[in-house]
């Protein structure tokens, strides 16, 4: 399509060639697209608009809330139940899914959000971000219930993410590759900068939080040890490493130039009782699609992350992403140990 075609004409356009469309998935994505452009705002106007610092409330993760988490979280929901896109959101900041009332009406998908992904930077300046999945609600059923929400990743109608960072960019995919859309303030709509987003095969860039290193398990600590090896190791190349502490900014990187990113699980995850820190709904299985959508890959080392059964609504995963050749290695380095 047209570089510089709106956002909105670009689904406007790709649902022309969806047969029986309704208009509705549109409709629900610019929903999406009112809410990332109202939270963009905010979050640019940070101290001058009093939103930084915390909240004083804790969520459903026992994580202390800023501000701008649950700021975000509002403007999401308010931009959603309105128009009958939705008959449900399920959300990071809130510990049960949001139903649209039965006074609304009520549409054909759910929609999984981390409403502010990266809240440890925000009070810093540094890049954070939205992270969604779009689901298909139950047919013939008014009512929804959790079991509607616990669906593989596989079967995400979309996925995708906006960025705030030096830009605002919308990344998105409907399951035909991903597409990148840059907000032109002036105007107040994204529009399309990049198409057909590929990941470079393999990378000499790695990100994790080191901080955690003496928690890792064996196929973790090879990895690392041997990227830190550089030339004189397996790999026979040096390695660079990054950790913003924004998985939004860590994707962006990765569909920008490569590298694959880690959040294993750990003995000190475990001993707490989670298996990673990263959510399956609205982490993992959006950035999931994006990456294979755009021939990355992702995995927990066990297991591909778009195939995985969610069983809980907050369910956290252990999560490996980004060029093919390395995360595959780390899956193999997984099988070793068994
Ligand atoms: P959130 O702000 O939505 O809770 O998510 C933060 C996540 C993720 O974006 C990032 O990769 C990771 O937490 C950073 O964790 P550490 O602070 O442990 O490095
Ligand atoms: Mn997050
Ligand atoms: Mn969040």
């Amino acid at each position: 399509m047209r570089i510089g075609t709106t956002l909105t004409n670009y689904i406007i356009e790709n649902q022309r060639d969806v047969q029986g469309a309704t208009g509705e998935f549109t409709g629900l994505l610019n929903d999406i697209v009112v809410a990332c452009k109202k939270i963009a705002d905010v979050v640019n106007k940070g101290d001058l608009v009093n939103v930084l610092g915390s909240a004083e409330s804790e969520n459903v993760q026992g994580e202390t809330q800023k501000k701008l988490d649950v700021i975000s979280n509002e403007l999401m929901i308010d931009a959603l139940q309105h128009n009958g896109h939705i008959a449900g959101l399920a959300s990071e900041e809130m510990e049960a899914f949001f139903s649209v009332p039965l006074h609304k009406p009520s549409g054909n998908y759910l929609l999984l959000v981390d409403p502010l992904d990266g809240s440890s930077n925000i009070d810093v300046n540094v890049s954070v971000g939205t992270i969604f999945s779009i689901l298909r609600a139950p047919e013939g059923r008014r009512a929804i219930e959790l079991a509607d929400f616990l669906r593989p990743g596989a079967e995400q109608v979309a996925a995708g993410y906006c960025l705030y960072g030096p830009s605002s960019l919308l990344v998105l995919t409907t399951g035909n590759g991903v597409s990148m859309f840059t907000l032109d303030r002036d105007i107040g709509e994204f529009l399309l900068t990049r198409e057909g987003v590929r990941i470079p095969e393999e990378t000499r860039e790695f990100a994790i939080n080191a901080s955690n290193q003496r928690f890792w398990e064996a196929p973790v600590q090879r990895f690392i040890q041997e990227c830190l090896q550089g030339s004189e190791g397996p790999f026979g190349k040096d390695f660079n490493m990054r950790w913003v502490a924004s998985m939004v900014a860590e994707v962006h990187r990765i569909l920008t130039r490569g590298g694959v990113f880690l959040y294993p699980s750990d003995r000190r995850l475990a001993a707490a009782g989670k298996n990673g820190k990263l959510r399956l709904l609205y982490e993992a299985n959006p950035m999931a699609l994006i990456v294979e959508q755009a021939g990355g890959a992702a995995s927990t080392g066990l297991e591909r992350i778009l195939d995985l059964q969610p069983e809980e609504l907050h369910q956290r995963v252990p999560v490996i992403l980004g060029s093919r050749v390395e995360v595959e290695r780390l899956v193999a380095y997984h099988a070793e140990v068994g």
